[in-house]
């Protein structure tokens, strides 16, 4: 059993690549993936690069090259939901590509030929949205895991200063619709309007419904795990790129490091 472990940025998974054991690396595509054994559990790590197109052939490699059973993408996001500070977690349960649009052919955010993500737009498409699904157990799992984490490690994992910098106490949890696009959403606008289009939308970000496609394609159990780096507004780029350099890969350590011992 091989889990398939992608971030998008190297600063997001650092951590988790320095625990990575009797590992081997193969380069495949201009990207390096990085076999080995990660809390006894064996494992491919990859950074896939930002966006739909890169973490679709990442996952696509992993699939093909070495056999993953499963992918699990762990990585930063932008708050929609907004009771969400930062430093609090979502757990992918339903993944949609906000930048996706062939209307009028098909209804919008629907992944033609799939008839996934069809939702609004006319009578003729009125029906319940369907969208990428998390796998059920793994999801359960990485919510366990970010539990386990937040109770447990938090303040151990992560040195007390950079949680009062990030005025982070009691993380959230939540599990919930995940937008991904092809765009880093930075103003109020969008980020109000992706919250009226899809009511339950959590956060955004910019791989999860491209991998959770590349799963389905492959009928493979997938998770996505996203931390709260920003509010996807205004401030969005000081806040992300404070939250990536200084912390984001304590929490990908910690909730991988549970999601493994933890049984997944
Ligand atoms: N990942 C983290 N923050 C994000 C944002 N504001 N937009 C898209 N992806 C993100």
């Amino acid at each position: 059993m091989s889990i398939g472990i992608i971030s998008a940025i190297k600063e997001e998974i650092e951590h988790v690549l320095e625990d990575l054991k009797e590992s081997s690396r193969e380069t495949i595509g201009s990207r390096d993936y990085f076999a080995g054994s990660l809390y006894d559990k064996e494992v491919v790590l990859n950074v896939s690069g930002w966006g739909k197109v890169a973490s679709a052939s990442a996952a696509t490699a992993m699939i093909m090259r070495f056999g993953v059973d499963s992918v699990i993408f762990c990585g930063a996001g932008g708050a929609a939901d907004p009771s969400l500070n930062i430093g609090d977690i979502i757990i992918g349960k339903n993944f949609v590509q906000h930048d996706i649009d062939a209307q009028p052919i098909f209804a919008k955010y629907q992944v033609s030929p799939l008839g996934i993500s069809c939702f609004k737009m006319g009578p003729e498409f009125k029906k319940e949205p369907t969208f990428f699904a998390a796998d059920p157990d793994l999801q359960k799992a990485a919510f366990k895991a970010a539990k386990n984490f937040v109770s447990k490690n938090l303040h151990d994992d992560i040195p007390t200063e950079l949680l009062k910098q990030f005025n982070i106490k009691k993380p959230m949890i939540l599990q919930g619709l995940i937008a991904t696009g092809d765009q880093f959403i930075r103003n109020a606008e969008k980020i109000d309007e992706l919250r009226r289009e899809l009511p339950d939308l959590k956060c955004v970000e910019m791989e999860g419904a491209a991998v959770a496609q590349v799963c389905m394609y492959h009928s493979l159990p997938f998770a996505c795990i996203r931390i709260i780096s920003d509010k996807a507004e205004h401030s969005a780029k000081i806040d992300f790129e404070a939250f990536i350099t200084h912390i984001a890969s304590y929490y990908s350590r910690g909730i991988i490091r549970n999601l493994m011992t933890n049984g997944s």
